[in-house]
């Protein structure tokens, strides 16, 4: 075990980590938003799955609303970057809102594939969390011809022909090595069976789980900062603990509990999708005073996509060349 070999007590940061092109594009969407609407702008449902961003926007005039119908007839109503399902969008033209679709693009691609597929006739697997909202969105989009699939378990019993015209799609944030377990299943049951392989799982997603398991490895405890809602937050956590390594979801450095660290000579720091880099630096501090004051990055992947805002939202350079 050569994780105690600096003898002293040391942080590992994980990199990339943090806001991925999907989170950056909503939260600025919002910020825009505001600024050429004014306050009070509506957001369905949080606009990225984490507390902190989600008090900060409403400090400055946003408003989040569970569902589309709570909002005013006629007011701007911003989609999350989870996506909405055809029925959401037809309430929102139902009420006039001016509507502005904060959807990550890799999300909206996901929801092109069900439409292709339900209008060539095939029955769609989706796999992913079925109380999550990618998974409501997306379900959305053929909700006669769509059966969701949860867990390798799930994808065992399921109840359909052998010989049945499949195609399955994936929630964005999902775990890599899950996904892999219950594809590899779908194909076994279903030989007609096509699909994006692990592909649907993002870019950022993928990432974050791939340094998570190379700072696990390295660690005696991970924490990954981000919200209990956050999916991909969550998976990054199960990566660390498959990887044989204790691990902890940490919302903010308030929450950090000083008895975690009995023992524990290398803290492996991460932080999910849509956290905050803020709440990284404090934990950092946090974790100095306790002392852990040396801290190294890790890079296993540099992550270079960004996704503009829609047209007529970009910030103020850009719309003036
Ligand atoms: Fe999009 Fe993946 Fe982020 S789907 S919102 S890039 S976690």
């Amino acid at each position: 075990d050569n994780r105690r070999q600096s003898g002293g007590k040391k942080v590992i940061l994980a990199e990339p980590r943090g806001f991925c092109a999907g989170v950056r594009r909503a939260i600025e969407i919002v910020e825009r938003a505001l600024e050429l609407h004014g306050a009070p702008v509506y957001v369905r449902k949080q606009i990225v799955h984490n507390e902190h961003v989600v008090r900060e926007l409403e400090g400055r005039g946003a408003v989040f609303v569970d569902s589309e119908t709570e909002v005013p007839d006629g007011a701007v109503c911003i989609f999350s970057a989870h996506g909405v399902s055809p029925q959401v969008r037809g309430n929102a033209a139902e009420r006039n809102l001016t509507v502005i679709d904060a959807t990550c693009p890799l999300v909206a691609k996901v929801h092109q594939e069900a439409r292709r597929y339900a209008r060539d006739g095939r029955t769609l697997i989706l796999v992913g969390h079925a109380d999550h909202e990618e998974i409501e969105g997306t379900f959305g989009e053929a909700p006669d011809r769509t059966v969701i699939v949860q867990d390798a378990d799930e994808a065992r019993q399921l109840d359909l022909p052998a010989d049945a015209d499949v195609s399955y799609l994936t929630q964005t944030t999902l775990s890599l090595d899950d996904t892999e377990e219950i594809v590899g299943i779908l194909h076994e049951r279903f030989p007609r069976l096509t699909g994006p392989g692990t592909d649907d799982v993002c870019y950022a997603s993928q990432n974050r789980q791939n340094s998570v398991k190379s700072i696990a490895a390295r660690s005696d405890l991970v924490l990954v900062v981000g919200s209990a809602n956050s999916s991909n937050t969550v998976r990054m956590v199960e990566v660390a603990e498959d990887a044989g390594t204790r691990a902890y979801l940490l919302p903010d450095a308030g929450h950090l509990d000083p008895d975690w660290l009995a023992g524990v000579g290398t803290v492996g720091l991460s932080a999910g999708a849509s956290a905050p880099e803020l709440l990284v630096e404090q934990v950092v501090q946090r974790l100095a005073e306790l002392g852990y004051a040396d801290v190294e990055t890790e890079v296993t992947a540099v992550e270079t996509v960004v996704f503009r805002p829609p047209l007529g939202l970009e910030p103020p350079a850009a719309r003036a060349v």
